[in-house]
């Protein structure tokens, strides 16, 4: 057997055993390719992974950048304590209004705060407010503004607080230092920036899955 073509068939597998064959986000992403958003949502296995780390950090303030339809939102609001809470960002209208939805049906909503508008603007607006700071944040927006995101996500974090980016590996296209697609030139800006970050502890995790080879980073504040 190919073993290299059976990631998906495993990743099955393991919903099966570990979460359970009545995904109960499972909802969601029905919602949203009704609404025809793309299926660019993190893998049921990957917002487990995110639940996880979110209870892990015992966290109480969530960010999230690139909310799409709300699912891997979902999976964090999910880890919150009762007065917890999410603000997730989000720059176009109609994903948000999906996410709105979901958020609703799935019982979430008063603990999410969902902010139209470019992430650069919306991060910044955030740090002009000087409100308490986040125990955990997700980045999984535009690629070519990671390093951005990053950098905001320092200033609003909390020391100890758990930074992780989606999508940083990209079946193996990071490694293309002459890319001309932005989100690869994004990415290695930031892995860049990372090599020369004091204020930050970071790793890179490679996943296989139903979303093929990619990854993660993850990175605490010190
Ligand atoms: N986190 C979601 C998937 C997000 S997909 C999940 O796993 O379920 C990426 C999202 O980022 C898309 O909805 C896209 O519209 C949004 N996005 C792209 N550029 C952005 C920007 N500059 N500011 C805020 N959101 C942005
Ligand atoms: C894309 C974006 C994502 O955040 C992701 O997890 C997968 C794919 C994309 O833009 O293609
Ligand atoms: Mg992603």
């Amino acid at each position: 057997m190919d073993m290299g073509s059976n990631w998906a068939a495993v990743d099955e597998y393991l919903v099966g055993k570990l979460i359970g064959d009545a995904d109960p986000l499972a909802d969601v992403l029905a919602a949203n390719a009704a609404a025809g958003l793309p299926a660019i949502d993190v893998s049921p296995v990957q917002g487990k992974l995110l639940h996880l780390l979110a209870n892990a950090a015992r966290a109480r303030r969530i960010l999230e950048v690139g909310t799409l339809g709300g699912y891997s939102t979902i999976w964090l609001a999910q880890a919150l304590p009762a007065d917890g809470k999410l603000v997730t960002l989000e720059i176009e209208r109609r994903h948000a209004e999906v996410a709105r939805g979901n958020f609703n049906r799935t019982g979430v909503a008063d603990k999410i705060e969902l902010r139209l508008g470019p992430a650069l603007d919306t991060l910044n607006a955030l740090a002009a407010e000087e409100s308490a700071p986040f125990d955990f944040v997700f980045i999984d927006a535009d690629k070519q503004h990671n390093a951005d995101y990053v950098q905001a996500a320092i200033g609003l974090a909390r020391p100890g607080a758990l930074i992780v980016v989606d999508n940083v590996v990209r079946e193996g296209r990071v490694l293309d230092e002459q890319s001309q697609d932005s989100a690869v030139q994004g990415t290695r800006r930031l892995f860049d920036m990372l090599a020369n970050e004091p204020r930050l502890d970071a790793t890179g995790i490679q996943t296989v899955g139903v979303k093929k080879w990619d990854g993660f980073i993850v990175a605490i504040v010190r």
